[in-house]
């Protein structure tokens, strides 16, 4: 009898705890952590990198109205930043804006600035940016 008591105190010792630790599904877990990315993502990008001062509201692109010095190379447009759609692939986006190497070993033409944000930041502003049609 009391043997069966143990057992079944045991049991639903067990059974509380694997509630309580299992916590929320994984899957949760994960789109939080993607949309805490893409807040991040969205901050670096607007308060703190304000890159719509060249980018445009919204990040639509259009002709650079920042004047360059004569004769120097100086970009005469600016692209689009929605989706991001110039890298193949994510790794180049964060790879451009850690180290402001292109995939083919170039800068990008000035005024865009030569930025070197830190992997997990530069992941932060690929996540936002891609996130946007
Ligand atoms: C002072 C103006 C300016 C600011 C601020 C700026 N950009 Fe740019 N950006 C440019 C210009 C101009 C280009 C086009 C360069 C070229 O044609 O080579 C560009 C190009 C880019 C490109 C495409 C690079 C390529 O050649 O494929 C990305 C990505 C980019 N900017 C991201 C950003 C992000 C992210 C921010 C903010 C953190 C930002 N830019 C802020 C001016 C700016």
């Amino acid at each position: 009898m009391t043997s069966r008591l143990i057992f079944c105190s045991l049991l639903a010792l067990a059974v509380t705890g694997a509630l309580l630790t299992s916590g929320r599904p994984a899957a949760a877990l994960d789109s939080d952590a993607n949309a805490s990315l893409i807040a991040r993502g969205q901050y670096l990008t607007g308060d703190a990198g304000q890159c719509a001062d060249c980018h445009r509201p919204n990040f639509v692109g259009g002709p650079n109205l920042v004047p360059g010095p004569p004769g120097a190379p100086w970009a005469k447009t600016v692209p689009s930043l929605r989706g991001l759609k110039m890298f193949a692939n994510d790794a180049d986006a964060v790879a451009f804006l850690h180290t402001a190497k292109l995939p083919n070993g170039q800068t990008a033409l000035r005024p865009m600035p030569h930025y070197n944000f830190s992997v997990p930041d530069a992941g932060a502003i690929v996540a936002y940016l891609r996130s946007l049609e």
